[in-house]
């Protein structure tokens, strides 16, 4: 079993997409990917409806306050300690609603869902910046987090048409749906594909 740790803020309807869609499902038979277990899931909202979310499927919660912390990168070295405590294959940002520090960037390896065809609208209110724009289309993002905000390589990208008349609850819906399946794809492409890629390569 490949293990990830999943990082959240809010409602947590990606993290209940994550855990219909791939928690301890049987992905394919080699041994590269037998399956993919989330071991954890981690807030730093002490009101996020996704906690209840994942200690409803007893998966291990845990809700680190960033408020009480001085520093982000105080913050940021709490983190890493309790995420090497599971020891994850990969870290997976779920509507992680936290810029990190080189100190997490440094040791964790983990990837991010960004609700806009990066790298148009990096950073806070991407989605009513996206709907706003001219741009005739919308877009979902899912890259490797790296020190640079919303910067790192893309793995998967999903572009959508904007509805002439659309609202803006249309557009965040149609975000959300493909949001709902591409971060799941992404985790599978990362933890199988990707690890098959590079053992073909070491052949
Ligand atoms: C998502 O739209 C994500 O792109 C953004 O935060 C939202 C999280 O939603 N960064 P949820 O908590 O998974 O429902």
């Amino acid at each position: 079993m490949k293990k990830i740790v999943v990082l959240f803020s809010g409602t947590g309807s990606n993290l209940a997409s994550i855990i219909e869609k791939v928690h301890k499902k049987k992905m394919r038979d080699d041994e590269n990917c037998l399956g993919i277990e989330v071991v954890a899931a981690i807030t730093n909202n002490t009101a996020a409806k996704g906690i209840e979310i994942a200690t409803d499927k007893q998966i291990s919660t845990v809700v680190l306050d960033h408020k009480l912390f001085d520093t982000r990168e105080a913050f940021d070295t709490k983190l890493v300690k309790i995420i090497q405590s599971y020891e994850p294959d990969l870290v997976v940002m779920a509507g992680f609603m936290r810029i990190v520090t080189p100190i997490f960037t440094s040791q964790v390896q983990a990837i991010n869902l960004h609700p806009s065809l990066l790298p148009k609208f990096k950073g806070a209110k991407a989605i009513e910046r996206s709907f706003e724009s001219d741009d005739a289309f919308g877009g979902v993002s899912v890259h490797y987090v790296s020190e640079e905000l919303d910067a790192g390589t893309i793995i998967l990208q999903e572009k959508f048409d904007k509805k002439m008349d659309g609202s803006f609850d249309d557009f965040a819906k149609q975000i959300k749906d493909i949001e709902h399946e591409i971060l799941p794809r992404a985790i599978k492409h990362v933890l199988c594909e990707a690890t098959k890629a590079k053992q073909s390569q070491a052949r």
